[in-house]
């Protein structure tokens, strides 16, 4: 097991009725600015309830925060917070909005001439406002991580950033609150859910059978709670065992001690920034050809994980290493999520603009062994076509 550093601050507050809980989290006297998204909030009652337990406080709001929040949008409300004396920011929906609120936060306090610098130039986060989470989406795990994902419209790019600073004080996890999910959105927290999983798993064996058991057992849990969550997403169990599990897959609990392997997600979010592609879906279509190029690094990994979460045992290596893959992309279909570029109308002059973009970056060393280089990303796109 490779050496490690764990540190996780994030309270969570499970289960029905915890949104009641949240003034008890946030300072007296604090002036609060609550950020949402387009207004599902508004439509199941996750604003009111929201709303009924800020009473005590001053309340300001920022709403329509888009999917895959928008740099520019997020601007606004790192002015409207400063001008209102901010000093706790709550966030109420799903990933975008945790995000979102992320980069609000740490913008707040960033010192240097523009925030963005954070993605781009790497500046460090040394401060931010501190902020909480009603989560009504289970898919990122932003709930509980320090990541926080912007896309700047103007440039049509879709970054990343982390801190110790932009770890909620508090999460809530209400199962009730994914009552509204439109299915799609259902579907697309268990892929993104599974893939996050698989990207800390699926590397080489460094003898870390807990994390092994764990990330596996996380895989089993979506395995077998998503069919049903697509079926009745409304029933609380379900759900609830779902919400967990997305949290668990990206709070950093299964990576300790393990590499990881985050290229599926550095590829694919060029394809939302380019096509507004659903973030699920891209990394649906990246996994499959990833895995297939890696097979043969991924090998010990790859044969453990067909056999221990698809009964995948007879058959040569490479016959065994298939039917993996194609389990997986069977899963992802069964949820409605199409694997393949040609699926989402994306077709090679695409691949051509990634490996442009890449290039421009200065992309290199993706992947566990830092050996996905450019001509690596391109034909992994090109086996998704
Ligand atoms: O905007 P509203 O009206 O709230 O509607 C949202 C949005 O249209 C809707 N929604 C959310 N909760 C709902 C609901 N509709 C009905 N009932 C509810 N209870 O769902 C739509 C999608 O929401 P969004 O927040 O965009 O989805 P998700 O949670 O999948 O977040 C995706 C974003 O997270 C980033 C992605 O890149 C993407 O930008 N990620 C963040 C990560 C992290 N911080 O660790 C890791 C992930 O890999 C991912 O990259
Ligand atoms: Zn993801």
């Amino acid at each position: 097991m490779n050496n490690f550093n764990f540190y996780n601050p994030v309270k969570i507050l499970f289960g029905k009725g915890q949104i009641s809980a949240i003034a008890d989290e946030i300072p007296a006297g604090a002036r609060v600015m609550v950020t949402y998204g387009g207004g599902s909030i508004k439509k199941n009652g996750v604003y009111e309830q929201v709303m009924t337990a800020l009473k005590g406080h001053t309340v300001i709001e920022f709403s329509n925060i888009e999917p895959n929040p928008h740099y520019e949008t997020l601007m606004q409300a790192v002015e409207i917070a400063k001008r209102q004396q901010i000093d706790f920011v709550l966030a109420v929906g799903g990933g975008s909005v945790v995000d979102g609120t992320k980069f609000i936060v740490a913008a707040m306090e960033f010192e240097g001439e523009d925030p963005w610098d954070i993605m781009t130039k790497r500046v460090p986060v040394e401060r931010a406002v501190p902020f909480g989470a009603v989560l009504t989406l289970p898919a990122t795990g932003s709930e509980m991580n320090s990541g926080s994902v912007v896309t700047r419209v103007s440039t049509k790019e879709k970054l990343a950033f982390s801190s110790p600073f932009t770890f909620p004080k508090f999460s809530v996890l209400d199962p009730e609150t994914t009552f509204t999910l439109p299915l799609r959105q259902v579907s697309n927290g268990i892929v993104d859910a599974f893939t996050h999983v698989l990207e800390q798993y699926l590397t080489y064996p460094v003898n870390a059978p807990l994390q092994d058991r764990m990330a596996e057992s996380i895989l089993l849990t979506l395995i077998e709670e998503g069919p049903k969550a697509i079926h009745n997403p409304q029933d609380y169990d379900t759900m609830a065992n779902i919400m967990w599990s997305a949290t668990m897959a990206l709070n950093g609990v299964i990576r300790v001690g393990v590499p990881t392997d985050w290229a599926t997600h550095y590829i694919a979010h060029e394809l939302t920034a380019l096509h507004g592609i659903d973030h699920a879906r891209t990394l649906a279509v990246v996994l499959p050809s990833l895995l297939r190029y890696k097979g043969k690094e991924k090998r010990e990994k790859l044969l453990q994980y067909g056999e221990r979460i698809w009964g995948v045992d007879a058959g040569t290596e490479d016959e065994r290493l298939e039917a993996t893959v194609m389990a997986t992309v069977s899963f992802f279909e069964s949820l409605d999520i199409r694997t393949k570029l040609s699926d989402y109308e994306v077709g090679e002059d695409t691949v051509k603009t990634i490996v442009k973009r890449f290039q421009e970056r200065g992309v290199k060393n993706l992947g566990e062994r830092a050996d996905i280089q450019i001509d690596d990303v391109q034909q992994i796109l090109m086996m998704s076509l």
